[in-house]
């Protein structure tokens, strides 16, 4: 593999000296560019486009070709392991994903099993073929749902807004929920693992509905398990470490219980202020965020006032833990110039706080 030319999304990770705050963006492959939407025509269906390494290298790559991003992530799904798992995932126009078959009563979850990986080969050929393709530009990051987020889709079988079936297993059957949840982080494991052997130089863990559970709830039922997956990660390959990001939308309450967990870098969404969460977790860990994605709408002065202001809360550039990011994913309506605007502003007033 070719050296790597732009390091500094890892070095920022691991808390080293960095010239300028790197930034790339949760989504940054998909709707809002046109064409990956062309790309996505043309493969005919979201899965068509995940499960073909030479699409799912195309589109991972069109949006560095645009901006000047410190980092690439695999195109693929947090959803692809249910999948595996032999629920049916698809995905409705419009409507977003949903499994034909659900986990629900005590047999369902009698018969959920750690899949075999081969299933999932396609994301790992995705990866090696990306890694080769990126040249050593900027790193690879893979990525997985935390066991908790998966279980939310498998149990529900689709998006809620109340998540009422899960929290009824969870408050009427909790160890149905916890046999899920242990075989989600088996699966996860093995699955962020495979992508590390594939080439992945960092990984994330997606907890996008850990914010949904109540305080003492969500430490059992989503850390405790991310935890779990943590404490099996390889943590170095090839001579390189692979650092360990675990993002909770709606979390930041929970930040010096994550930032305990494992992790490198804590991911946080726009509600929390980067420079309290420093102070509260005492430099323990880097942070990945988090303008709101909706900022992107403000227009380019908008745009490069909230990027400083995130910026600012941080604090010195020069000793790196921050990772500019979104809160939550871009959203589909986005124009493309405003990540133009953000991703240059980010690069400019980070360079000048640092040299002063
Ligand atoms: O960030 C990237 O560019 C990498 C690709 C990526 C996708 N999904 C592609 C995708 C990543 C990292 C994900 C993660 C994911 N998927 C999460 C966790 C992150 C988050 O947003 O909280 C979740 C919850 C999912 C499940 C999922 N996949 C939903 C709810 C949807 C539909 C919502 C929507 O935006 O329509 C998807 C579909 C999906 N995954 C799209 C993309 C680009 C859009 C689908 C399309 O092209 O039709």
């Amino acid at each position: 593999m070719a050296p790597l030319k732009n390091n500094v999304f890892l070095r920022a990770l691991m808390r080293e000296p960095v010239p300028y705050t790197p930034v790339w963006l949760m989504r940054q492959a998909g709707r809002y560019l046109p064409e990956y939407k062309q790309t996505r025509a043309q493969a005919g269906s979201f899965m068509g486009l995940a499960q073909n390494p030479d699409y799912a290298c195309e589109v991972t790559l069109q949006p560095l070709r645009r901006f000047a991003l410190d980092a690439a992530i695999l195109f693929s799904d947090i959803l692809t392991v249910p999948d595996a798992m032999g629920l049916g995932l698809q995905f409705m126009e419009g409507e977003g994903p949903r499994f034909d078959r659900v986990v629900r009563d005590e047999a369902q979850v009698q018969a959920l099993t750690v899949p075999d990986m081969d299933r999932l080969r396609y994301v790992f050929d995705a990866v090696t073929l990306i890694r080769r393709e990126l040249d050593g530009k900027v790193p690879l990051i893979g990525f997985s749902g935390s066991p908790w987020t998966l279980a939310c889709y498998m149990v529900e079988g689709r998006g809620s807004s109340d998540y009422r079936q899960i929290k009824t297993m969870l408050y009427q059957r909790p160890d149905l929920l916890h046999r899920i949840l242990k075989i989600n982080a088996q699966a996860v494991q093995q699955y962020l693992n495979a992508q590390i052997r594939a080439g992945a130089q960092a990984v994330m863990i997606f907890d996008s509905w850990g914010g949904v559970l109540a305080d003492g709830l969500f430490q059992q039922f989503s850390l405790d398990y991310t935890r779990l997956v943590l404490s099996g990660l390889i943590r170095e390959h090839e001579g390189e470490r692979i650092p360990a990001v675990v993002f909770t939308k709606g979390g930041g309450m929970w930040i010096e219980d994550i930032a305990k967990s494992g992790c490198d870098a804590v991911g946080v969404d726009w509600t929390v202020n980067l420079g309290e969460a420093r102070r509260r977790t005492g430099d323990q860990v880097a942070f990945q965020g988090n303008l709101d994605p909706m900022a992107l709408f403000g227009g380019d002065e908008a745009i490069r006032r909230e990027a400083r202001r995130v910026i600012d809360d941080f604090g010195p550039v020069g000793e790196g833990g921050h990772i500019f990011n979104l809160g939550h994913g871009i959203s589909q309506f986005t124009p493309p110039e405003a990540v133009t605007s953000l991703v240059d502003e980010v690069h400019m007033y980070s360079r000048q706080a640092h040299t002063g």
